[in-house]
């Protein structure tokens, strides 16, 4: 058994593939003892999983508090909530953002290309996320800084495998949760008496079956898209410029042919996901492969690997620009499907855009530091610096 401890290597952390290759043919569902879960490595039976909710359940007991949100609710809670907010992320509201995203985009580069030189991360797929979140929410722009540090708290991994670093980051976890929650509790009461055209204002008006979202209900989805939306999103950029230093022609031919950048985009998705694992909780005994997982057992089931399953997608290790089809998980699958994927993909695509028009050459600047991010689930680098020729 490979333990996961092997992957914490720095340049297995950075390309951690070749092991969950090794992984599906060795051990595709296996036991791990040190964490006390199940590992499932393989895309059938990781879409099985996600497609069955009745018998893998997203009611796993995080770390922060008692707050639920949609990502850990099974039907039919779930099922109400989820109606709710898709009326709030609707494809005409996403795509009235583009103009917005746009425009950000080329803030954040004007000040950078004076320089010929960037970090990636800090520079542009930090700050437009969080920026993008705030603004559909309705939180006015002079926060966005608090907005960014209790996001980066929200998502942290802990540093060491001990319980004082596990009780440290649960305490850190706890207060940021308490200084986000009274911050929207002070929004909601301004977009209460006097609402706006945005997020809270709308889910402070919605009903479910006739009542009201509750406050926690409200705070909670609104910490959700934080969580969720931002260090998620900036991976998807970061990875993405990432595969661009790495093919140089890559460039070029999106440049001449941007309709090729969506197709690109599922593509860094798939080789490169932002998150590599989506953890269930067993509701009765059930078995996967060989193996028998017991009642209330935790699941997890490792979407950077099924996304380079051979039985699954042809030649799975080579990065194709036009791969059809590409099934990837990287948004996971079935009722949980990623709600953000609109806006991810749509700021993905003028990222790229905004990019590929204003600079060519865009290199990696050798021997500037490329360090991975703490937590387990998530891939992506810290910082990446980059140079490149004004267009
Ligand atoms: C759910 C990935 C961007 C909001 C998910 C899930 C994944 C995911 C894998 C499923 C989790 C599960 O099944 O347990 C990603 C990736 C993103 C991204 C890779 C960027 C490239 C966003 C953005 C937002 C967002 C921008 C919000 C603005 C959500 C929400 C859920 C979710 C609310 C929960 C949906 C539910 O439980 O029904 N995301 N996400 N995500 N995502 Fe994203």
């Amino acid at each position: 058994i490979i333990p996961m401890a092997e992957l914490n290597t720095k340049e297995k952390r950075l390309l951690p593939f070749p092991v969950f290759n090794q992984l599906r043919q060795t051990t595709p569902v296996r036991y791990d003892e040190s964490r006390g879960c199940w590992d499932v490595f393989r895309y059938e039976d990781i879409h099985r999983i996600l497609k069955d909710p009745v018998t893998f359940s997203s009611k796993r007991g995080l770390a922060v508090k008692d707050r639920e949100t949609i990502l850990t609710m099974d039907p039919p809670r779930h099922t109400q909530l989820r109606g709710l907010v898709n009326k709030a992320f609707t494809p005409k509201v996403i795509s009235d953002l583009a103009s917005r995203i746009s425009s950000i985009t080329d803030e954040l580069l004007d000040d950078v290309q004076i320089k010929e030189t960037m970090d990636i991360v800090s520079d542009l797929a930090v700050p437009l996320p969080v920026i993008m979140i705030a603004e559909l929410l309705g939180v006015p722009p002079e926060d966005r800084n608090l907005f960014k540090e209790w996001s980066d708290i929200l998502v942290k991994g802990p540093d060491q495998n001990t319980d004082e670093a596990f009780k440290q980051i649960i305490a850190e976890k706890e207060q940021a949760t308490d200084e986000l929650s009274d911050y929207f509790a002070r929004i909601a009461e301004q977009r209460r008496v006097e609402p706006k055209e945005d997020l809270i204002s709308l889910l402070l008006q919605a009903e479910v079956e006739g009542e009201k979202l509750s406050d926690k209900e409200i705070l909670g989805f609104s910490i959700l898209l934080l969580a969720a939306g931002n260090e998620t999103t900036t991976n998807l950029i970061t990875n993405a410029v990432r595969r661009l230093t790495e093919d140089i022609t890559l460039q070029q031919q999106l440049r001449d042919s941007p309709e090729l950048i969506p197709g690109f985009l599922e593509e860094v998705l798939r080789f490169y996901p932002p998150i590599q694992a989506i953890g269930r909780v067993a509701t009765q005994d059930v078995e996967i492969g060989d193996f028998l997982i017991t009642k209330g057992q935790q699941v997890v089931s490792w979407v950077a690997s099924a996304n380079r399953d051979e039985a699954k997608f042809a030649d799975p290790d080579t990065f194709i620009v036009d791969r059809k089809p590409n099934a990837h998980l990287s948004f996971g699958f079935g009722i949980h499907f990623c709600l953000g994927a609109p806006l991810a993909r749509l700021e993905g695509q003028i990222v790229m855009e905004t990019l590929l028009k204003r600079f060519r050459d865009i290199q990696f600047v050798t021997g500037s530091e490329m360090t991975y991010i703490q937590s387990p689930f998530v891939y992506g680098v810290k910082q990446y610096k980059v140079s490149f020729a004004r267009l």
